[in-house]
């Protein structure tokens, strides 16, 4: 059923950018562009994420906001709009709003770190306490005592604290809740970011920090690195489970959505670039690894700042900022579940944001107690491994979620929506669409023929290396 409730719209084009540039720029920029940097050598690595979102990201960022934008409806009833009655692209839009539920499930657990570890920073826990208590932190979630159950409670406490306060912005509505705080966190995150980058400028570190994102290392370059860059510029754009069709959906139907796309992603990307430019240079001189992984930024970096003088000061800015872009994700995750239920099932916002953020908030559960209990830790991770998840190894309930939703679920999505408005979209339709009210009309050519033929394979690719059939390519030095 259609609703003919008023949707909303965005009060301006520069409302409409900060709310998706606030959407795609989180906690993937922050926290994990910076360690699968590391992971992967840097150099090479960023030369290739940048094509990846350059020829793969970009066109299905500009696909998304098409898709949402002509039909004025989230991706169900978008889908259902532009394709023939009965048809099963429908199931890409059901496809996104599941997605929704399962990333910002375990989304908002990291989210709760970053929360917590602001209040650490800012309550000067950090400066009472030596670095060797920093990793039993980040392990359980717990300051006092490193034992593991005990600890699980606390993870659970912000990450109950963070889907609240997501879920009493989305139900403000478009403007007065979604645009209203990327319009106030937005401005403060670059403002934060760049405080940073001039305090790691002036270490001895960042020179090193700059040849290691920048500079031709290719020893730790393997194909499943390459395919990782491109999976991550999914996620990092948020593309391929609806999240810029929905933002989308409340544009009118001149918007410019050529200049839009081009400025969130480059948006996106820079941040993601100076984040590292903020991080690396801090470990390198404090003489830690860029390759420590998901702890870079948990364990590395506040150890790295309880070194510093006033260290406090500079971990507030970071944990803070990483909240605030952790934030205006989550809101964006949370509004695809919610519009769904505004616009196919008639519901009211209200109803449907404490609705959808209640089954998220039960959902995430599982993903905070994941470090520190039985059933969804260890168990978890043996039941998957017997289903020959990560070469049988198993893994726990979080980071299934998050190898489900990235590996899978994304690309799935983005694979869906490509061929969609490449293939199923009348050309001419798609063609005005591509050009109203933009200057950058003669990239269609261009944008096509990206949807075409370079998105498919490319996600095919990751495909294939998820079920490891490229895996043995990894073998094979580079
Ligand atoms: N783009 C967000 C990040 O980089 O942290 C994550 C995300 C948000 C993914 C919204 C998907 C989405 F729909």
């Amino acid at each position: 059923m259609m609703s003919t409730i008023d949707r909303g719209h965005w009060s301006s084009k520069l409302g409409f950018i900060l709310a998706a540039a606030g959407s795609a720029v989180g906690l993937g920029n922050i926290w994990k562009f910076p360690y699968i940097t590391g992971e992967n050598g840097g150099g090479w690595f960023v030369l290739i994420y940048l094509i990846c979102i350059a020829c793969v990201g970009l066109p299905i960022m500009t696909a998304e906001i098409f898709i949402g934008r002509t039909a004025q409806s989230s991706p169900v009833g978008a889908f259902r709009a532009l394709s023939r009655p009965g048809s099963p692209w429908i199931g890409v839009g059901w496809l996104g709003v599941a997605t929704a539920f399962v990333i910002l499930s375990y989304y908002s657990v990291v989210a709760g770190w970053a929360m917590h570890y602001a209040w650490l920073s800012i309550s000067g826990a950090f400066a009472r306490i030596s670095p060797d208590q920093i990793a039993p932190i980040f392990a359980t979630g717990d300051l006092s005592d490193p034992g593991l159950y005990e600890n699980a409670p606390l993870n659970l406490l912000w990450h109950i604290l963070f889907m609240g306060l997501t879920i009493a912005i989305v139900i403000g509505g478009i403007r007065g809740g979604v645009e209203r705080w990327a319009r106030i966190l937005m401005p403060v995150l670059f403002l934060f970011l760049l405080v940073l980058l001039g305090r790691a400028m002036t270490t001895e570190g960042f020179a090193g920090a700059l040849d290691f994102v920048f500079g031709p290392h290719s020893d730790k370059l393997t194909p499943a690195g390459v395919l990782e860059a491109l999976g991550h510029a999914f996620f990092t754009l948020s593309l391929g489970m609806g999240a810029m069709i929905t933002y989308g959906s409340y544009l009118k139907s001149d918007d410019d959505l050529v200049t839009t796309s081009i400025t969130v992603s480059v948006l996106d990307t820079i941040i993601a670039l100076v984040a590292c430019m903020v991080l690396f240079p801090i470990i390198f001189a404090y003489g830690m690894e860029p390759s420590a992984g998901p702890g870079l930024v948990f364990v590395s970096l506040p150890i790295a700042f309880a070194q510093m003088p006033a260290g406090s000061f500079w971990a507030t800015l970071f944990f803070v900022l990483l909240t605030f872009a952790a934030l205006t994700s989550a809101i964006s995750l949370l509004e695809v579940a919610v519009s769904y239920f505004i616009d196919e099932k008639g519901w009211k916002r209200s109803r449907a944001t404490l609705l959808c953020g209640g089954v998220i908030l039960v959902l995430g559960i599982p993903s905070a107690l994941s470090g520190g209990t039985e059933l969804f830790g260890a168990g978890f991770q043996s039941a998957t491994g017997a289903l020959g998840i990560k070469e049988g190894a198993g893994l726990n309930w979080f980071d299934f979620f998050d190898y489900l939703a990235s590996n899978w679920m994304l690309p799935l999505g983005g694979l869906g929506i490509a061929l969609f408005v490449a293939w199923r979209v009348g050309g001419e339709a798609r063609e005005q669409g591509f050009r109203a009210g933009t200057q950058y009309g003669r990239l269609y050519w261009a944008w096509i023929h990206l949807l075409r033929y370079v998105v498919p394979i490319g996600v095919v690719l990751v495909f294939l290396n998820a079920i490891g059939l490229l895996g043995i390519l990894d073998e094979i030095a580079w």
